[in-house]
């Protein structure tokens, strides 16, 4: 039989409770996070969102009460009256910070019942995801969650307040209307009185904020939800929230400036020191030392050993002398054994044109004095274990050879992106087994320590980096077309533009991204501002005048009508507060998240719709059979 709440009310949260709140009546409420009954005495563990309190049921106080307290199961809603009490000293509980108190109940109320969970918010995650996204509202009652829900509330809270005090203007921008230009795909919401006629869910409000700067709003700024329509990863979620913000009249480092802020008091919030100003590395650059544009600088950087190798080595190893020779070590594992090295094939990625030598015994058998360069360029120590990656001559990858001055060929970046992606893989193999990569498991837990945050290094747990003077263009050999490296509104480099037809690889995009620890943080650029050059860069990605028009016709009539020159960047909010929680996947940060087949296991969506609805879209459903 349940009770009502009637005028019961609440006068404490359960968590806050100490022994100074001794000999106060309380009132608590809140779920039995567990239930021990020792005959005369019934432990009750009464949880909220604030913590764990426990509430005793004396037969000889409250025998009404024992005899709810009889009946109530893990995860009823209960309301329980009474007085703080200090526990008897050797019934103290150091693990909580509850632990010296317990409230001496003279009434309980019990307000709800509950079913058997299919598992216990009162233990750690359990394994089977699915179980845990079907009954997401059980699963986010664990502390663990409700921690990585304030520690986001926190980490936006400081973000806004942040950009509100740099003078940026948070404004709401549309979620039905047309497509935006991410380059991924859409989702579509049919129109009901303009039969034929879609919506489409922003991708991001890239459109809307540059309309903003036209309109004379100065700083804008939206933690903003966007959706699109692709592969989902643990990085990746169908619907994401932005920290999207777009200024007028400045320079990168402008833009820069107000980032950094925001993320030192973002970073703040969650008790991290994150020193400004961030570095900065050029594309090409990032690639040569780290083999990717989201270095993760925790661990050793990539060294180009080729001139440590002699030119019969090239061909007895097998390697192209065209391209780079790339040393990478994996510190501390020292040698490992056939099997170990074999077990490591499959981390490496053979479709990049790129072969690693898996034994560098050989290479330092028939020339040793190479191999003892390659090790002492590559700043090895003795413990070290080190792999070259380079070209493969009989993998070699359709892709551009064309070099322009100064820059990396699309050869020579896919050898150094094999070994990039060798060298994460390889960290997050060895950082758990070995504490390789310096990173043991003690700094790992003191950087996350409420989830499996896998190669978090304490002491210098979160590095940012800024990325610049990225391609303009990228050749889609498949289309035969170049494609942008960004999004069609990004700005080349004032003195890159008179290249833009004549030789568009050499032409550098003035935008930029933040990477933090492996993970690409946030994008942006500075926008083009004038009509002539929007249609200019148009041309050179083969988008026709007319296509342009139909797409973004609106936003190149608004060019004309007084835009000051802008720029911006979005960075990813779930993101952050992945990184921050030290969580393995965003679906551990966003409250109701898609699995990676794009499915909502609680709310079973998406989900068939009755006649009725299509009907009223104008809508018939041709399944293929
Ligand atoms: P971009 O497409 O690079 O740029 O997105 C910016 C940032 O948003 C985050 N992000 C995602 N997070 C989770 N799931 C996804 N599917 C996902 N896609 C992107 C990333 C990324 O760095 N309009 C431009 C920004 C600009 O130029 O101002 C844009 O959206 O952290």
């Amino acid at each position: 039989m349940l009770d009502f709440l009637g005028t019961l009310e609440r006068t404490h949260m359960c968590g806050d409770l100490r022994a100074a709140n001794a000999g106060q009546n309380v009132v608590l409420m809140g779920w039995v996070n567990r239930r021990r009954d020792h005959g005369n005495l019934i432990f009750l563990d009464v949880r909220d969102r604030s913590g764990i309190a426990q509430v005793v049921l004396d037969k000889e106080l409250t025998p009404d009460g024992h005899l709810k307290g009889e009946q109530v199961r893990p995860e009823y809603v209960v309301a329980a009256v009474g007085k703080v009490s200090l526990r008897d000293p050797d019934a103290i509980n150091p693990k909580m910070p509850t632990g010296e108190i317990e409230i001496e109940a003279t009434e309980i109320r019990v307000l709800n019942d509950a079913h058997l969970a299919p598992f216990s918010p009162a233990e750690e995650a359990i394994q089977n995801e699915e179980v845990r996204l079907k009954y997401r509202y059980i699963d986010l009652r664990r502390a663990e969650m409700q921690r990585n829900f304030w520690l986001r509330h926190e980490i936006t809270q400081a973000i806004r307040e942040s950009l509100s005090q740099q003078g940026f203007l948070e404004i709401e921008t549309p979620v039905l209307n047309k497509s935006t230009p991410e380059g991924a795909r859409d989702f579509l919401v049919p129109s009901r009185v303009h039969p034929g006629e879609f919506y489409a869910l922003p991708q991001s409000p890239q459109i809307f904020k540059q309309i903003l700067m036209i309109s004379g709003f100065d700083r804008y700024f939206q933690i903003a939800r966007c959706f699109r329509d692709e592969d989902q990863r643990a990085d990746r979620q169908l619907e994401f929230t932005q920290v999207d913000l777009e200024m007028s009249f400045p320079r990168r480092e402008h833009v820069f400036a107000v980032v950094e802020k925001f993320c030192a008091a973002a970073f703040a919030a969650a008790g991290v020191t994150l020193p400004t100003p961030f570095p900065r590395i050029t594309y090409d650059d990032s690639m040569r030392q780290y083999g990717s544009d989201k270095p993760d600088l925790r661990l050793p950087g990539l060294t180009d050993v080729r001139a440590a190798i002699p030119s019969e080595a090239f061909a007895t190893l097998q390697i192209d002398p065209a391209l780079p020779v790339v040393a990478l070590r994996i510190p501390n594992v020292g040698e490992l054994s056939r099997k170990e090295r074999e077990d490591n094939h499959p981390l490496f990625d053979q479709k990049k044109g790129a072969k690693f030598i898996d034994d560098f015994k050989r290479l330092a058998k028939s020339f040793p004095e190479s191999a003892t360069k390659v090790r002492e360029l590559s700043g090895a120590a003795d413990a070290d274990f080190v792999i070259i990656v380079a070209g493969d001559p009989a993998h070699h990858i359709k892709a551009s050879d064309t070099k322009f001055e100064g820059r990396l060929s699309e050869r020579e970046i896919n050898v150094y992106a094999a070994a990039g992606n060798f060298r994460t893989e390889l960290a997050k193999k060895y950082t758990d087994k070995h504490g390789a990569f310096g990173i043991t498991d003690e700094v790992v837990q003191s950087a996350a320590p409420r989830s499996g945050g896998k190669i978090i290094d304490g002491a210098k747990a979160f590095n940012p980096i800024w990325i610049v003077d990225f391609p303009m263009f990228e050749y889609d050999l498949a289309s035969g077309h170049w494609m942008p490296a960004h999004h069609p509104f990004t700005a080349p480099y004032e003195a890159d533009m008179a290249n833009l037809v004549s030789d568009p690889a050499s032409v550098r995009a003035d935008c930029y991204d933040l990477a933090m620890n492996g993970l690409e943080l946030g994008s942006g650029s500075i926008r083009i501002h004038r009509k002539d050059v929007q249609q200019q860069i148009f041309a050179s990605l083969g988008i026709s005048e007319e296509d342009a028009r139909k797409r973004f016709g609106f936003f190149l009539d608004a060019l004309e009508y007084g835009t000051p020159p802008h720029g911006g960047i979005a960075l990813g909010l779930d993101r952050i507060v992945m990184l921050l929680t030290g969580a393995p996947s965003l679906r551990e940060v966003i409250a109701f998240p898609k699995t990676a087949k794009a499915i909502d296991l609680m709310a079973d969506a998406p989900t068939t719709v009755t006649e009725q609805q299509l009907k009223e879209l104008h809508i018939r459903i041709a399944l293929k059979s």
